[in-house]
């Protein structure tokens, strides 16, 4: 067995994204809550000095309360060896803490670039490059908005002329553009954000939901990344608000294109049937985006395993039958490909298991739910459809997830936004 598959590894061209760690002070959450969110902290930092990446980018809500938790937020960071990138936004930046839990918002990021580092960033590594930003205002003492605005377009062209049409480039910010059809939200002016990285060998990045997704906006792929604190930011399990536990994402750039892993902290061997068709399915589960088939399903597995990579991956639509994966490609995860043909799918609404076995008979498992779709309905908007909740219940012990001591019940209390 490879007892650190890390240490024998080495990625041409990697980087980490931490998103949503929230470090810090809260006057609603319960202290043990608080606590939490130190050890997830401290467990994603022990991971990542393993992982020999090339940088750590931070994209926002670093912090609960801003300027209240800076000094111990770099008392965290001063232990990475690594560079650092941070996008500053709305936790960020805040003034401190409100006794209703919200945050004294606040759009200047002066006192953050005193203490960490330029609130707008772009360099060269290894032949990609970086822009990272964030057009966060205030628009009333309760309400901030990202504004994409004269000044930050100006800036963003500025930047834009130093990179070449060719050049891998990566977009980072911390509040992801949302599209329906061709309705965007999330951001104001982002039809004029697109509008400039048109021509670009772009992929954009960001955090900010505390959830996973990938999707296409006008030709441009954007990957949103989970939160560090997932669901025991406010103590409520996964279901409740933030279906997603904690951990966060590996990014690799092999062969001109990128690929990407998001990683649960303190998980030792993970599987994600992370897309059906090239759709999304969000998650790691429960957070989930159902299929809907009406041809066959052309699956995408990936497969972490601290230790040795899986000798098997295979996929099921009865628990019985098990047929395998083939593997693509091995990076610190490892990444499997099938399909499943049409005429399998022989129920409406269906269920696709993946597993992966292991040297020591350990299996892992991710389902996702299929629903199949007849001639006489309409064809369905795949990335707009709903996300929902599923979750498996296998026989992996609890001692395979990062759980809180507790889980805390509180009242109903109105929650500062992402
Ligand atoms: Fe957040």
């Amino acid at each position: 067995m490879n007892m650190n598959k890390h240490n024998t590894f080495k990625m041409p061209l990697s980087f980490v994204q931490f998103s949503d760690i929230h470090l810090g002070k809260s006057l609603v959450f319960p202290e043990p809550v608080v606590q939490q969110i130190k050890r997830n902290f401290t467990t994603a930092l022990d991971e990542l000095e393993r992982l020999e990446a090339d940088f750590l980018l931070v994209s926002g809500d670093a912090v609960n309360t801003g300027l209240a938790d800076i000094e111990e937020y770099l008392e965290y960071i001063s232990r990475i060896s690594m560079p650092v990138y941070h996008i500053p936004s709305s936790h960020d930046l805040a003034l401190g803490p409100l006794p209703d839990g919200s945050i004294i918002l606040n759009d200047d990021p002066g006192f953050w670039e005193e203490k960490i580092g330029q609130a707008r960033i772009s360099f060269t590594c290894k032949g990609v490059r970086f822009i990272f930003f964030e057009p966060f205002r205030k628009i009333s003492e309760k309400k901030g908005l990202n504004i994409f605005d004269a000044d930050i377009a100006a800036w963003l062209s500025g930047e834009l002329r130093k990179v070449s049409p060719q050049q891998p480039l990566v977009i980072g910010y911390h509040i992801p553009v949302l599209a329906s059809g061709e309705t965007f939200s999330g951001w104001q002016n982002a039809e004029e954000f697109f509008s400039l990285l048109q021509g670009y060998n772009v992929m954009t990045i960001s955090g900010h939901r505390h959830r996973n997704d990938e999707t296409m906006i006008r030709n441009i792929r954007q990957i949103q990344t989970g939160s560090l604190a997932g669901f025991q930011w406010n103590g409520l399990p996964p279901h409740y608000m933030f279906p997603v536990r904690p951990g966060y994402r590996i990014f690799q750039f092999h062969q001109s294109r990128w690929y990407s892993f998001f990683k649960e902290i303190g998980v030792k061997n993970q599987i994600v049937l992370e897309k059906i068709n090239n759709i999304h399915t969000l998650g790691p589960r429960p957070q989930v985006r159902p299929a809907i088939l009406s041809a066959d399903a052309e699956l995408l597995a990936k497969v972490y395993s601290e230790d040795a990579a899986p000798e098997i991956v295979e996929y099921s639509l009865d628990n019985k039958n098990w047929n395998r994966l083939e593997k693509k490609s091995d990076f610190l995860w490892s990444e499997w490909s099938g399909r499943i043909p049409y005429e399998r799918f022989h129920e409406k609404f269906n269920v696709i298991t993946i597993r992966a076995g292991f040297d020591n008979q350990l299996k892992v498992y991710d389902s996702v739910p299929v629903f199949v779709r007849t001639e006489n309905e309409p064809p369905a908007d795949m990335q707009s459809s709903p996300e929902m909740l599923f979750e498996l219940i296998t026989d992996a012990s609890d001692q395979f997830f990062s759980q809180p001591e507790e889980v805390y019940s509180f009242p109903w209390i109105p929650l500062p936004c992402g």
